[in-house]
């Protein structure tokens, strides 16, 4: 079996919380290169997770001039996704960025026109479609279960869930708070199971006002609402060029009982189905839910009768409460995108889609901005 050599660029919470673990534990797969700005950051990931001699550096530019490495992992700021994603390409090697894709769509496009040129595989990392439950329901969604999906809702919501460590609150780095980060992974599972691609009109709403308060009861900490500069919250509708119409809910800090993240709704001609998150102690905490949910719900009318059935997706939580390491589709992704870079699999999560979920949270930041209806370009 042909060796793949990775290398990661950006050694921080998803490089070392995803990316890593699930590289190393699959044959044939060797870590080769460990580049952070912090020099203590790469050398730590790379003597738990590299080969006895991988290359630990801080300019990523030195990655690049490896000729033996097949693919690149780009775990970094949003902000800096377009630039290195552009320059793997370019210097032949294939590459995993982390979502989203980009902070704007032109970032976007040209990270896709990147790809292209070198041919090259560009993916991101959209762990949340891997997870049982997405799974299920896309399959019901591809077998025609659900009839044409004119209506979905994408949910990415946490009543106090502000990420208050590495760069989120900052505006230049990432672009934008709860809706460049959370709803690009919702608004992506819905488009995937309705399999439309085409947006027409967006319409957006961002507000700051928690954001400005401040909250002591956040799960990841307090922060200082001088130095928040992106929104706390985000809401947006899309038409479609058929009609189809999307609601986009986001928040990282919101007045509302319910959360839930990266989740979907959707209602077709035949039926109607939802993933919704179990109820009872096994929640992780009543507030933070994060790619919780575990259950999906079909709903329709059959014999003169409405009916709901519910479908369980399996043990999720082992005996201590702990998730087994796959559960949020971290591990299955990576499995995925090893198989496409062996040439055994399609890609999964192809750029070209991750470019329409960066093209509609960009217009509905424009809208939000210009308080006007924004076609999709
Ligand atoms: N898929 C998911 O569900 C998920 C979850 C969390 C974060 N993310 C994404 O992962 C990215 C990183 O987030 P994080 O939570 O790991 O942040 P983090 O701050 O923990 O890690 C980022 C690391 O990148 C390093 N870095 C910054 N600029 C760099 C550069 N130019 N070259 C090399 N290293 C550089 C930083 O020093 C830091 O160690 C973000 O784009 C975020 O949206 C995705």
């Amino acid at each position: 079996m042909k060796q793949i050599k990775v290398a990661i660029i950006g050694c921080g919470f998803i490089g070392n919380g995803k990316h890593l673990p699930s590289l190393v534990r699959q044959e044939g797969v060797q870590v080769v290169a460990f580049c952070d700005l912090v020099l203590e950051k790469a050398q730590t990931s790379a003597k738990q997770f590299g080969t006895a001699d991988a290359l630990v550096c801080t300019d990523y530019r030195d990655v690049l001039n490896r000729t033996d490495i097949d693919a690149v992992h780009v775990c970094t700021p949003n902000s800096t996704h377009a630039e290195i994603s552009i320059a793997a390409l370019k210097s032949g090697k294939h590459v995993m960025c982390e979502k989203p894709m980009a902070k704007t769509a032109a970032e976007a496009k040209a990270m896709l026109d990147a790809a292209r040129e070198a041919g090259k595989l560009l993916t991101i990392g959209y762990q949340n479609r891997f997870r049982e439950d997405s799974l299920f329901m896309k399959d019901l969604c591809d077998r025609g279960e659900l009839g044409d999906i004119y209506f979905g809702k994408a949910f990415a919501t946490r009543r106090r869930g502000v990420p208050t460590w590495g760069v989120f609150m900052d505006k230049e780095k990432q672009g934008g708070g709860p809706l460049i980060d959370l709803a690009t992974h919702a608004l992506d599972l819905t488009l995937w199971m309705m399999n439309n691609y085409e947006p027409d009109v967006v319409l957006g709403a961002t507000f700051d006002k928690i954001a400005k308060i401040g909250s002591p009861a956040n799960i990841m900490g307090p922060w200082d609402p001088a130095a928040y500069e992106v929104e706390d919250s985000a809401f947006g509708l899309v038409k479609f060029k058929n009609g189809a119409t999307v609601m986009i809910e986001s928040s990282w800090a919101l007045n509302m009982i319910v959360s839930n993240e990266a989740m979907t709704m959707l209602c077709g001609t035949k039926a109607g189905a939802d993933m919704f998150p179990p109820t009872g102690p096994i929640v992780r905490t009543a507030d933070f839910q994060s790619a919780s949910s575990l259950h999906v719900r079909v709903n329709g009318e059959s014999a003169g009768k409405l009916y709901i059935q519910n479908y369980a997706m399996g043990a999720a939580f082992i005996g201590d409460g702990s998730r087994p390491e796959d559960f949020d589709g971290g591990f299955r992704e990576s499995v995925a995108w090893i198989k496409a870079l062996r040439g055994e699999a399609e890609l999964v999560v192809k750029p070209e889609q991750a470019y329409t979920v960066t093209r509609i949270l960009d217009a509905i930041y424009q809208s939000a901005n210009s308080g006007q209806a924004v076609t999709v370009a």
